[in-house]
Parts: C-alpha cells; sequence; structure tokens
C-alpha cells in the first residue's frame, strides 16, 4: 500500500528521470564533437599499438560548458573497452584538480581508483606514485589520468605540482610507461608556468573546443530532454528558446552547461505548477533566475562556510546597495548567516581564507579601499550575477544540502 502511495505522490506532471539533466551524467552520445573523439582516439592509439612505449599527454582546451569534461570521460570509457577488446588493461582515472586541490590529494584520487588496498595517509605524494608503479607493473595495467581544471594545480598548488606529476614517469625510463594523461583547462594562460619539455609536447596534441551555436546547442538539449522528461513534455517553442539563448552565434556564452539548467530549472517550474508542458515562459522565468556565472557545480563544490560566507555578501551587498562592501560589514553579516542557519561562525583567519577562495574560483572580486573609507581595507563584489540572484541560488544549494 505505501508503495502505491508513494508512486503517486512522487509521480512527476513532467519528468520522467531528472537525473539525465545533472552535470555528472555523461551522455552515450555526445552531438558535435565527434572530431575531438577522433583527436583523442589518434593520440593515444599508441597506447593500444605499442603498450608501455611512451607516456602519452594530450591537452584539451576550451571555455567554460563546451564539453571537454563530458568527453574526456566518454573517451575514457570507449577507450578502456577497446583496449580490452586488445587484451591491454587501461584504466581511465578522472580527477577534478578545483575540488582536490593539492598534489597528495591528486595522488590520493589516483591511487585508490587504481587499488583501494593502498594505503592513503602516511605516503608522501611522490612515494604514492611509485606504490600506484609498483600496483600497475605487477597487474600489467596502464593508467589514463585525466586532470580535470588542471590549471588549479598549477595556480594554487605547491610549487610545480603538475610538473612532477607528470614528470615522475621519466623516473622509469627503463620501465615500461605506465601513465599516460589528459590536461583539461579553459585557456593556456597557465601554460608558461610549465617547463618548456612538457609544454612543447602538449603543443602537439591540443585537442581544442569551440563554443557552441545555437543549433548545436538545440542538438543537446533535444537529445537529453527525451531521456529526462515524458513524451511531448517540453514544448519545441521552448526548446528553441534556450538554444537562442545559450547559443554564441546569439550572442550567448555558447555553454552547454547553462542550456541544460535553463531546460532543467523551467522543467521545475513547470513541475511546480504541476503544468504537462515547459513553455517559453518557464524558460524565461528560469533565466530570470540562474546566471551564467553561477554554476551548480562550482556553488556545489563550495564548503558550507564558504557558502554561507557567499550568501553573507551576496546580503550585503544587497542591503547597502553598493558596488562594493567592507570585509568587516561581510563577516558581521555572516555571523547573522550562521546564526540562521545554526553554524558555529568561523574565527576571522578562516574567513580571510574563504575570501581568497571564492576570488580564485571567480565568484567574487576584491579590492583594496581607496579615499572615502577609513584606513585600508578590502572590499568585496561580485564579478558580474546580480545579487538577488546568487542570494536565491545559494540558499537554495543551502536547503538542498541541509534538507531544510
Ligand atoms: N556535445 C555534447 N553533447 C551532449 N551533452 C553535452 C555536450 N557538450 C556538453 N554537454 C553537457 O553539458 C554540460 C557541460 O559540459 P562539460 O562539463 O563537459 O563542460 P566543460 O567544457 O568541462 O566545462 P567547464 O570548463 O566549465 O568544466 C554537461 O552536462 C555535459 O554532459
Ligand atoms: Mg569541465
Amino acid at each position: 500500500m505505501f508503495e502505491i502511495i508513494k508512486k503517486e505522490l512522487e509521480r512527476s506532471s513532467i519528468f520522467k528521470d531528472e537525473s539525465k539533466l545533472f552535470p555528472d551524467y555523461v551522455p552515450e552520445y555526445l552531438p558535435h564533437r565527434s572530431e575531438q573523439l577522433r583527436a583523442l582516439a589518434r593520440i593515444f592509439r599508441v597506447l593500444i599499438d605499442r603498450p608501455g612505449s611512451v607516456s602519452q599527454k594530450a591537452l584539451l582546451i576550451g571555455p567554460v560548458g563546451t564539453g571537454k569534461t563530458a568527453v574526456s570521460k566518454r573517451f575514457g570509457i570507449e577507450f578502456e573497452k577497446y583496449a580490452k577488446e586488445k587484451g591491454i588493461v587501461i584504466r581511465y582515472v578522472h580527477v577534478n584538480c578545483h575540488k582536490d586541490r593539492r598534489l597528495f590529494l591528486v595522488m590520493r584520487r589516483i591511487a585508490s581508483e587504481i587499488s583501494p588496498a593502498i594505503p592513503n595517509r602516511g605516503l608522501a605524494p611522490q612515494e604514492m606514485m611509485h606504490v600506484v608503479k609498483q600496483v600497475l607493473d605487477d597487474k600489467d595495467w596502464y593508467a589514463l589520468v585525466a586532470l580535470d581544471e588542471a590549471d588549479y594545480l598549477i595556480r594554487y598548488s605547491e610549487d610545480e605540482a603538475l610538473y612532477d606529476l607528470l614528470r615522475i614517469t621519466e623516473e622509469y625510463v627503463e620501465d615500461k610507461q605506465r601513465f599516460s594523461f589528459i590536461l583539461i583547462m579553459r585557456d593556456t594562460s597557465v601554460l608558461p608556468a610549465l617547463d618548456a619539455s612538457i609544454t612543447s609536447v602538449l603543443m602537439h596534441n591540443i585537442v581544442k573546443f569551440e563554443p557552441y551555436t545555437s543549433e548545436q546547442i538545440h542538438d543537446i538539449i533535444e537529445q537529453r530532454a527525451e531521456l529526462a522528461f515524458k513524451e511531448g513534455a517540453v514544448s519545441s517553442e521552448a526548446l528553441k528558446l534556450i538554444a537562442d539563448i545559450a547559443g554564441v552565434d546569439m550572442g550567448g556564452p555558447g555553454d552547454a552547461r547553462y542550456a541544460l539548467e535553463l531546460l532543467w530549472r523551467a522543467g521545475k517550474y513547470a513541475e511546480n505548477e504541476s503544468a504537462t508542458l515547459v513553455t517559453p515562459d518557464h524558460v524565461r522565468r528560469a533565466k530570470r533566475d540562474i546566471h551564467p556565472s553561477l554554476r551548480m557545480d562550482l556553488v556545489g563544490d563550495l564548503t558550507k562556510h564558504e557558502k554561507l560566507l557567499l550568501l553573507a555578501i551576496a546580503r550585503a551587498l544587497k542591503r547597502t546597495q553598493r558596488a562594493y562592501v567592507p570585509v568587516g560589514v561581510v563577516e558581521r553579516e555572516y555571523r547573522l548567516v550562521c546564526e540562521e542557519w545554526g553554524e558555529r561562525p568561523r574565527r576571522h583567519t578562516q574567513v580571510w581564507s574563504y575570501v581568497q577562495n571564492l576570488k580564485k574560483v571567480g565568484i567574487i572580486s576584491t579590492r583594496i579601499s581607496g579615499p572615502g573609507y577609513r584606513g585600508k581595507t578590502t572590499l568585496i563584489s561580485f564579478q558580474d550575477a546580480p545579487t538577488n540572484v546568487i542570494e536565491k541560488y545559494v540558499e537554495e544549494v543551502l536547503r538542498r544540502e541541509t534538507g531544510r
């Protein structure tokens, strides 16, 4: 009986499987990315033709939401499969360097994916790499490691973290090469920080991702709509409108993630009204409530207190109606926000490190006060999303996480 009631209560007027629109879902087929998949196959075929002969490296470059992560993951899945048919074991490991910002965290991720038996404490990154290498040697496996958002590792980790990781393979010139890498970044601005010997290899194996046009976005969201929504639940006009909002040729960002989030949110609004059709009006509302620079996964990856601080910044900016607010005002607001969410406020130095991180990930910008302020103080502002959009957004994420 419970099941019948539960099923009825959970029935959606709109969705068949909402999760098909979430950022971590990797579609089976990626429209308009065959070129990039072919390029990866060409670059890494040497691992199949002559296993162990080289440590191959590729560089995926392209702006936000152009399919770099999706293409890399799909390639990893298919390449493992193909290698297996040829009797070669290749283990694809996807590491998000924005989440695991330090070399030892990255190493720990690689180690735990390759073998859960490797102890994850008490080993320095280099030692851990050697242990992983040993496991690969023993089993005669190869690792294809994708370092997603690798620029974080160059910018914010200890010196030369990425360099150490890539160069580690050179220590085993006599042995079989067990590690190959896919580096994923938004642009090439951090590359000069790497050693020339590495950049020259990478520059030979660049795979570029261009922003999507509205026609391409249309193909992408149409395919996802079929998986996520009930048949006929999304009007073709709604899909067209999303494609036009997001397409680079129509002045949009060319960002498929933004388009998918518009689609998901429009679906949620329709569902809340118990409507059976997603209309252009739902899309317009969705557009009003999100901003391309505020990414679901980006805010989701912040720690709880970083989220609370973000909320505090939004409120302080909204209340004062100024372009910038001093960090002191933000901190007072933060304490109120903590009270509201039943959290103990962190100390000043900790809060300061949250400010630095929000700046690093590009959600806020800061500057030092000039005339009109007493003494020197740090002023905080948002890059470009409106304050009320951020406020609502973070509240929603916090509510979802805390179940309130
Ligand atoms: N060609 C495509 N076909 C189907 N879905 C796509 C395609 N390109 C991107 N997507 C989807 O759009 C979303 C964003 O793509 P992805 O995460 O791969 O972007 P990205 O280039 O890694 O962006 P970022 O630089 O922000 O990490 C994902 O949900 C992904 O599945
Ligand atoms: Mg990505």
